[in-house]
């Protein structure tokens, strides 16, 4: 089933350019670029994103990196692309990534984790339309 996802590379990614990087490893996994962006965030996308994390301690961090530079904004898209992206990634805190995936090649801090992909098909379909509303 050809599913969508969002992914972020996020400002630590783009600062020590790995944005082709990560692009590489999609494509050559198989999955499709749909929509690619440059652009920095506002603090209201940026909160809208993380809502979900909104009464966590480090939400003021999250949305202060998450702002701090410009990011790319990628839909993708693929069988399964939003279980497939997240293997890729590696787990949240790069210490524990596998060596091979992209935070466990690249990343040593949780919060500079270098990529951000949807968690679910509903977060998924709301990241999407947050980011690009006028994709069809
Ligand atoms: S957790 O701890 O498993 O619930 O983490 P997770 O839900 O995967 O993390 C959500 C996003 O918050 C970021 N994060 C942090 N930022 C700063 N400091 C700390 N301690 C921290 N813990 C988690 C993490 O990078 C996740 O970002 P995204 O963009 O969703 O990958």
């Amino acid at each position: 089933m050809t599913e969508r996802t969002l992914v972020l590379v996020k400002p630590d990614g783009v600062a020590r350019g790995l944005v082709g990087e990560v692009i590489t490893r999609l494509e050559r996994k198989g999955l499709r670029l749909v929509a690619a962006e440059l652009r920095t965030l506002t603090r209201e996308v940026a909160e809208t994103h993380y809502a979900e994390h909104s009464e966590r301690p480090f939400f003021a961090d999250l949305v202060e990196f998450i702002t701090g530079g410009p990011l790319v904004a990628l839909v993708v898209e693929g069988p399964r692309a939003i279980e497939a992206f997240r293997a890729l990634a590696g787990a949240t805190d790069p210490v524990k990534a596998a060596p091979g995936t992209i935070r466990g090649d690249f990343a040593l801090e949780v919060q500079n984790n270098i990529v951000h992909g949807s968690d679910s098909p509903e977060s998924a379909a709301r990241e999407v339309k947050l980011f690009f509303p006028d994709l069809g």
